[in-house]
């Protein structure tokens, strides 16, 4: 989950790479790091915490080179100190480190036992002093680098400087991904394209067990097998929102606030008149199967749990949901005729992707995801973009109605190719969820009454959400992203689940959301709600003008949406789920955009 750069430049690369690593502080942000060469020399810099920190000890103790690498943790091993951050070092050699060295303990004990010292408690320390060992002995660098990848077990991404080499740079990956960019006489490494925008599109990716030689004008791949190899170099579009937050005080609300927009952009891409003849399902046809499995982490397994609701009710098909991080160990037997769907928005997240493979080979692979270059787009059948464009604020927002409104999108085509619904019945639906982006930004009109509401909400110790039907994943979804940027105590319960257990909770200090349009449900909620109020739970209701119009004596707030359509709404409603957590959050005064603990891209198992 870390973000790793590196730049063979033609001018100082510090304040590049600094640059870099702004674009991949969402993949952490414990400490930072950049080291150099500068006439031979290995130097380095480092600082714990957020980037800034780094940038202001660049102020006072500048490093010169034009030669580097750079990194910005996500702590695994080893907590957030200026030790344990990378880049690390052994004797002339430097490395910055995306992933994990599962053998990481065997291999330090050895290099212990042969009287190595350590100055951290990190995995990536290890690879330094492997691949400083065999250069003592003797070895090239390559060389020594690939007979250390032989060596390590687990996931990395990995780049290497050497002392005395100003045109020298080595990068390997397996597992973790990794980017290389050409520029005009200047080479480049990143996690991602995103880092590398700013110098190049010219991006070439690396895959599973290669290691790349690279100097200014010159790019060396071998593959796992040691075979000299090449890889195709693409021209990636990056997304220029990149740049800034159009007015908004965080990456977040910029994010909620652009629902309206990138949902009709999905949207056209899929319902567009060129979709019906050229579109990304044009040719995809759900009768080859009679099951799915759907595979995803957070937010995008709560996106995968409503769109169970769709395809099961709509399209007729079985579906099993599942986390990915479970998924993966659990070994389930896959029947044949299987369509296995992977949701997730970066397309890196290391367990979705585990699973994907366990499944390669099982069933027919598609995936839902926000990246499109990414490795869980690259290793499936199909990859359907969600055209989010690029989320930058950890918790997860505009990706997780982008997710849900695809989704939608392919359970209507389940239920035509299936014959569970006719085309008039789908053109209402599709006339429908064309309406859904005006829908979400009269939602987003309800912005005021929620920051009034969320400023008593963090007072709370612990809050609940509350739904019924396919608004039960979002009372999950509405919860973990209040927990995840407040720091409140927060779960998410099917109504009627209420009384088998969580109900001993409720007391007048805490809080109940409940998610309740005005459906074939809506009573059921409100006799739940009721036993809730009955109790002297505090709560707030959410749903649109009809709902919130009845007879709700002893309600604590409202929240009226816009009436949408029943199958729709948990995408509708994921607006105020939002909003309530980002105006909790700025009450609580916590980072918004970057949480504790946390990173956006989960490359690490
Ligand atoms: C929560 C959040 C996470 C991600 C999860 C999966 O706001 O963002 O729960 O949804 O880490 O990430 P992706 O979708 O990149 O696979």
């Amino acid at each position: 989950m870390c973000g790793i750069v590196g730049v063979l430049g033609t001018h100082e690369v510090s304040p590049i790479i600094l640059e870099s690593l702004k674009r991949l502080e969402y993949r952490g942000y414990d400490s930072a790091g950049i080291a150099t060469i500068e006439e031979g020399r290995l130097d380095r810099r480092r600082a714990v915490g957020k980037l800034v920190n780094l940038s202001d000890k660049l102020v006072h103790e500048p490093l010169a080179g034009k030669s580097g690498i750079g990194h910005t943790r996500w702590a695994t091993h080893g907590g957030p100190s200026e030790a344990n951050a990378h880049p690390h070092r052994s004797g002339g050699v430097a490395v910055v480190h995306n992933g994990i060295i599962e053998n990481y303990a065997e291999l330090r004990r050895e290099l212990a036992a042969r009287g190595q010292g350590f100055e951290s408690d990190t995995d990536t320390e290890t690879v330094a002093h492997l691949v400083q060992t065999q250069i003592a002995e003797g070895q090239s660098p390559e060389e020594a680098v690939r007979h250390t990848l032989e060596r390590l077990e687990g996931a990395f991404a990995l780049a290497f400087l050497f002392e005395g080499e100003q045109d020298l740079m080595i990068a390997a990956r397996k597992g973790s991904p990794l980017a290389i960019g050409r520029g005009e006489g200047e080479m480049y490494v990143g996690s991602d394209a995103i880092a590398l925008a700013p110098m190049t599109n010219r991006i070439t990716y690396l895959e599973e067990g290669d290691c790349a030689v690279l100097t200014r004008t010159s790019m060396r791949i071998i593959d796992a097998e040691g075979r000299e190899t090449r890889r195709e170099e693409r021209v990636i579009q990056i997304d220029s929102a990149l740049a800034d937050k159009a007015g908004h005080r965080h990456w977040m609300a910029k994010e909620i606030a652009e629902q309206p927009v990138v949902i009709a952009d999905a949207l056209a891409h899929y319902l567009g008149e060129e979709a019906a003849s050229a579109g990304p399902l044009t040719d995809f046809d759900f009768t080859r199967f009679d099951r799915i499995v759907m595979v995803a982490c957070g937010t995008a397994f709560y996106a995968c749990l409503t769109a169970k609701y769709w395809f099961e009710q709509i399209a007729r098909i079985p579906v099993e949901v599942d986390i990915a991080s479970e998924f993966r160990y659990r070994e389930p037997p896959i029947a044949p005729r299987t369509l296995a769907i992977f949701v997730s928005q970066s397309g890196e997240t290391a367990d979705t992707l585990a699973a994907l493979r366990y499944c390669q080979g099982k069933a027919h692979i598609l995936s839902v995801v926000n990246v499109p270059e990414s490795s869980i787009a690259r290793e499936s059948d199909l990859a359907l973009p969600i055209h989010a464009g690029i989320e930058i604020g950890v918790a997860s927002t505009k990706a997780f109605t982008c997710q849900l409104s695809v989704l939608s999108i392919l359970a209507l085509k389940a239920a035509g190719d299936r014959g569970m619904q006719g085309a008039d019945q789908l053109a209402v639906h599709h006339a429908d969820l064309r309406r859904l982006p005006g829908l979400m930004a009269q939602a987003l009109n309800a912005e005021e009454a929620i920051e009034n509401i969320a400023r008593q909400l963090s007072e709370a110790r612990d809050i609940l959400f509350l739904g019924r039907g396919a608004m039960y994943p979002l009372a999950m979804e509405g919860a973990l992203k209040l927990k995840e940027i407040s720091y409140i105590h927060a779960e998410g319960y099917a109504s009627g689940e209420l009384k088998h257990g969580p109900i001993a909770l409720i007391d007048d200090k805490v809080p109940v959301i409940v998610m309740a349009p005005r459906d074939n449900l809506f009573d059921k909620s409100i006799s739940n709600m009721q036993e809730v109020m009955a109790r002297g739970g505090r709560v707030v209701l959410i749903s649109d003008a009809q709902g919130t119009a009845a007879d709700l004596d002893g309600v604590w707030q409202v929240i009226t949406l816009p009436d949408v359509p029943q199958i729709f709404a948990p995408i509708l409603y994921a607006v105020p789920a939002q909003l309530l957590a980002y105006h909790t959050a700025i009450a609580k005064g916590t980072d918004v955009d970057q949480p504790r603990n946390l990173a956006k891209s989960v490359t690490v198992e």
